[in-house]
């Protein structure tokens, strides 16, 4: 069982530079990791030889991704968290997971290396095509990619209610970034960096989009919903909808 001081634990952000990443760093450890093991348990994901944590963040789902598999990669393009990631995976003396600072657009790895793939609230954040067609190269047959994504449902309610805003984040303007990164994508421009090259993906294109890749048997649910093990006490994070239109969802599919 994975035991830590929370103290101690908080004291890694302590370096970060945001005030928004201090507070998400607050918020994925405040969660009990219970609520995350269950979630990974739910999708299958566990007793596994090798797997991949793309996108890793503040590591929360690493570290239960670890406790419940073999061996794991976490990746995260990010340099701060990257670094807080290190500090807490020694602190929690994690020795079955190897950390690399870089990107799920082009993966450093051979084809056929995972037996799963882990890839919560990033696929949005960056260039999907590339990022999906490096899952399925990278994931071994019949390995299994899970990734979470937002539909427009999301956007819109960040543009009419205040989530998490910090001196130095708004999600009013994250949400207008995101419509023009949107429009960009769609007509091949480049994206706006300042946000992340977030951009809007319903369901219904992320589940063509993996069908044309390769991926077969693609399950797609609200957020939090596909659960294939009939565990009991699996929390969503996010709405399924908001105003009636599609928000958090969620996709499992094989190689
Ligand atoms: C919303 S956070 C989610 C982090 C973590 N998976 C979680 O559930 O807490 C998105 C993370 O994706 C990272 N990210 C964005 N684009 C990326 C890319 N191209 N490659 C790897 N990581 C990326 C960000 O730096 C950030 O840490």
């Amino acid at each position: 069982m994975i035991s830590f001081e929370k103290k101690k634990l908080m004291e890694f952000s302590s370096s970060l530079s945001f005030q928004r990443d201090k507070e998400f760093f607050h918020r994925v450890w405040n969660t009990k990791l219970d609520v995350y093991i269950n979630r990974l348990k739910a999708i299958g994901f566990f007793d596994k030889d090798y797997v991949l944590d793309a996108g890793c963040g503040f590591g929360q789902w690493s570290v239960c991704l670890s406790e419940l598999n073999k061996k794991l990669v976490s990746i995260e393009i990010d340099s701060e968290r990257t670094n807080v990631c290190k500090k807490l995976f020694d602190y929690l003396n994690l020795k079955n997971i190897d950390l690399m600072q870089s990107s799920i657009e082009k993966l450093k790895f051979k084809n056929n290396t995972f037996d799963v793939i882990f890839c919560y609230g990033v696929i949005f954040l960056c260039d999907y095509k590339s990022a999906l067609k490096e899952f399925y190269r990278v994931l071994k047959p019949n390995g299994k990619l899970y990734f979470s994504g937002a539909g427009l449902g999301w956007y819109i309610d960040n543009l009419i209610n205040d989530h998490h805003n910090t001196k130095d984040f708004n999600s009013f303007d994250m949400a207008v970034s995101c419509l023009k990164n949107t429009i960009n994508f769609m007509n091949d421009l480049p994206f706006d960096n300042s946000n992340n090259k977030q951009t809007i993906v319903p369901s219904i294109i992320m589940k063509k989009l993996c069908s044309e890749i390769g991926f077969q048997n693609i399950m797609c649910d609200g957020e939090g919903f596909i659960n294939l093990t009939n565990m009991k006490n699996v929390r969503s994070f996010f709405p399924k909808e908001h105003f009636g239109i599609e928000s958090g969802y969620e996709i499992l599919c094989e190689k």
